[in-house]
Formats: C-alpha cells, structure tokens, sequence
C-alpha cells in the first residue's frame, strides 16, 4: 500500500486533463476523500506518449500542487496514522482507442464424481482463461466474472462451496496494448513514482458514478473526456459489455475553430459559453479570427455549429448501442459523466436523442469535505481511489482463505488419487 500507510492514491492521465486523488478507508466500508487536484495535460495524445517529458513535468506540477495541500491533508493524516505523506506509489487509470474487451467462456473439469468447488478451482479456472486469452503486444488488464455455472446450477455469482463435476464462467476481458502501458508507466517512473496497479479508466469511473442498484437494475455509462467516451453496460451486478468511443469534447472545439477560422483556445472558450437554447436577444459574441481580424457572431451561430457535432456524436453512440442490443436492456436508464458532460443541456438532449432516462452522474460511494470531490470530472480518479480500497480490504480475507484452500487442495488432491485409483 501507499506510503506503508493505508492511504491510496491514484492517477488519472486524461488527454485533456489529469486528476491526482487521494483517499483513506473509514470504518469497514466507508472510503474517505482526501485529495484531489488537475492540471492540464501535456505530451499525450489519443493515449499515446507523444512527449515523454512534458508528461513527467505534468505529472511532478500535479504532485507538487497536491503534495503542497498538506494542511486540507492534515485531519487525514491522522486517519491514516501517517506523518509522512508523500506521493511516491499510485493506482494508474489507462483508457483509449487501444482498450479491447471480449466476452467469453471458459470451462473446468473438476472430477468425474460431483466435488464441492473451492476458491483454489475458481482461480485455477480463471488463470486458464487468462493464459488462454493471452497474446503478444497485449495486457490483460481485467478479467471480470459475469457468472459461473456448476453442472446444472446456472447464474450463480459465487460457485464456491456448489457441488458439481464440471464448472464454467462468463468472463469478460478489458486488455490494452502493452506496449502504450508501458510507456505511460515508465513517464511516471520518470516522474519518481511507482505504479501499483493498472485500472481500465471506464470501470474506475463506475465505482463512484453508479450505484449497486442501477448495476443490478441495468445501466449504462457514458464517461465523455476530451477524446473518447468510455461506454459501460452493467446489468445484474456485473460488466456485461464497453466500448471505447472514438469521440469526445475535444471534436467540438476543433468544429468550432474550423467553422469561425479562430484558435483551438479560443474554440475552448467559446465552446464554455454554448447554450442550447440561446435567446434572440441582442447579445452579441466577439470573435478573434486567426487572421488577427474580429468578427461578431450572434450566439444562435455557436449553438447551430455544436449542436450539429453533438447530434453526430449522440448519432454515432446512440447506433453503437443499438447494434450491440444493450439500449433496450438498461432499466436503470444511461448515466454521464466526464468534462463534456457539464455542457449546458446535454443531460435533456441526449435524453430527447436516446429515448431512455439519462441522469448526470453524481459522485457516490464515499465521503469528502472537498467540494472539488464533487465533480465529475474525478469520476475516474476518486473511482480508481475507491477500487483499490476495497481491493486492498479484501486481501487479507484472502489470504486467510488461502490457508483454508491449501487444507482444501490437499483433501482434494487425496479425493482425486482415491477416485484414480478405486
Ligand atoms: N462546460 C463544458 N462544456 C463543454 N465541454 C467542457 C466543459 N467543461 C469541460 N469540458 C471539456 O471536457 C474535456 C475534459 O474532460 P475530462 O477531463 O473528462 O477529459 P480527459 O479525461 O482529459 O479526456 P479523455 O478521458 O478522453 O482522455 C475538455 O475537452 C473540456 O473542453
Ligand atoms: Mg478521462
């Protein structure tokens, strides 16, 4: 764990911004924020290292920003028992065209005579699969259990304990091109700080914008950055289906400086003060061309010129989503978050466009006195934050099981010599 203490952080390298967070475990299952701080970024693009050190003075800026915030940090400190906070481990989220995922099967034959299915079977089983899966210049980042089936017993979450001679999984697969991965942990090795663990930034971003009931109920979400918008599909408790999109609010900013021949920063602001229903009063927008000229537009031109990108977008989204049969099944409706989401209106539009109930993602899942922890664009930062929580709570669980599956592999191993050999 971090620091030897039991703070966790995590970082989020968004090809617009990246999102350094902190948090602390509080009781057996609560998660506390304790941190976070953005800056823009630099030497990326479409996930790729395009600037290897712009990207590690990126990451140290953020690492001072935050490190610098220790009188927020003091109250935590003390939570986590820990005097010496410095960001030198964290959680990586890793996102992009480059994502893969698959769904698929993977079966193990336990014995000839019904057996009780251990933790030890369990991992045997997705260890093969894994190795099964396994090709060159990929990595395997996730290998999630949909469900498990035990002969006949269907649909069970966890087979342990189930007696059967024959057990299968649905699983579902995210990996990423190993050699991107790589890169974006050597940058932050540059930058003096190790990498834990590898997160999808899609999966983080569910753990603090969706609740358990809309993962049962069927949900999807739309996590819209700069460049891509991560497209989840949870439904009965587990990931059922993503999908990178090739897409995000950077495509705006570039129509918009196309459209009225002005900068990519001056696109950006212009892009902050869209409406989607602009009135027709006077009010008038002063544009500075790249000729150095400047033009007056009236704000119903900006509004014409993003909404025909974001109609394109939602197009593009909204045909991914009925070609692939999961519109129909999300119950729970379709959940945003992401910087693009805090465009005015967007919620109401993509909501007229999809036909479905699309809610604006509220952060949830811990607590935090920082109003910063509030905002979506963290989704994926405090997310990760909170998956590595709770991973790091349950292995010592694990480890005590271990001791139960050797007992267990043992008995097994004696059951399956006995069935050899009478
Ligand atoms: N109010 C707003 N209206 C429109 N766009 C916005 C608004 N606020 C932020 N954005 C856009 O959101 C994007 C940044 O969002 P975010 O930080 O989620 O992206 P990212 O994580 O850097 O990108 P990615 O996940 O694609 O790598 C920028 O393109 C920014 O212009
Ligand atoms: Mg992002």
């Amino acid at each position: 764990m971090n620091n030897g203490s039991s703070m966790v952080l995590s970082l989020d390298i968004g090809s617009d911004r990246t999102k350094l967070c902190a948090g602390v475990p509080v009781g057996n299952d609560r998660v506390e924020i304790c941190a976070a701080a953005m800056v823009k970024t630099k030497g990326i693009s479409k996930s790729v290292v395009t600037n290897s050190d712009e990207l590690t003075e990126c990451i140290e800026a953020l690492v001072k920003k935050l490190e610098g915030n220790k009188k927020k940090l003091k109250r935590f400190v003390y939570v986590a028992k820990n005097k010496n906070i410095k960001v030198n481990s964290i959680y990586l989220t890793i996102g992009g065209e480059h994502i893969l995922t698959v769904n698929s099967k993977s079966a193990l034959r336990l014995s000839e005579r019904p057996v009780l299915v251990s933790r030890h079977d369990v991992s045997r089983l997705m260890d093969t699969a894994k190795s099964l899966q396994r090709c060159v210049n990929r990595e395997i980042i996730h290998l999630l259990p949909q469900e498990f089936m035990v002969d006949g017993y269907k649909r069970l979450k966890d087979p342990e304990g189930v007696c059967g001679c024959m057990l299968t999984a649905k699983l579902h697969t995210i990996s990423c091109e190993a050699s991107f991965m790589q890169n974006l942990i050597n940058v932050v090795n540059n930058a003096g700080i190790s990498v834990e663990d590898v997160i999808y930034s899609g999966l983080a971003a569910s753990f603090s914008a969706l609740t358990k009931q809309q993962k049962h109920a069927g949900v999807i979400l739309l996590e819209f950055g700069a460049e891509t918008v991560d497209a989840l599909f949870f439904k009965e408790d587990s990931l059922q289906w993503t999908s990178v999109i090739p897409f995000g609010a950077k495509d705006i900013t570039l129509e918009i400086a196309e459209n009225l021949s002005v900068t990519f920063m001056q696109a950006e602001q212009l892009k902050m003060q869209y409406k989607s229903m602009p009135d027709d009063s006077m009010y008038k927008i002063i544009v500075k061309k790249k000729s150095a000229d400047y033009n007056t537009i009236i704000p119903q031109y900006l509004t014409a010129v993003v909404d025909k990108k974001l109609f394109e977008i939602m197009f593009f989204i909204k045909k991914e989503l009925e070609l692939s049969g999961i519109l129909s099944k999300a119950d729970a409706g379709i959940v945003i978050s992401g910087g693009m989401s805090f465009m005015d209106g967007f919620t109401a539009k993509l909501q007229e466009f999809m036909g479905v109930m699309v809610k604006f993602g509220i952060m949830r899942g811990f607590v935090s006195n920082l109003p910063a922890a509030g905002s979506n664009f963290y989704a994926a930062g405090i997310g990760a934050v909170m998956y590595a929580i709770d991973k790091n709570r349950n292995k010592p669980v694990k480890m005590s099981m271990r001791r139960r599956d050797i007992f267990r592999q043992i008995v097994g191993n004696v059951k399956d010599m006995y069935n050899d050999y009478f």
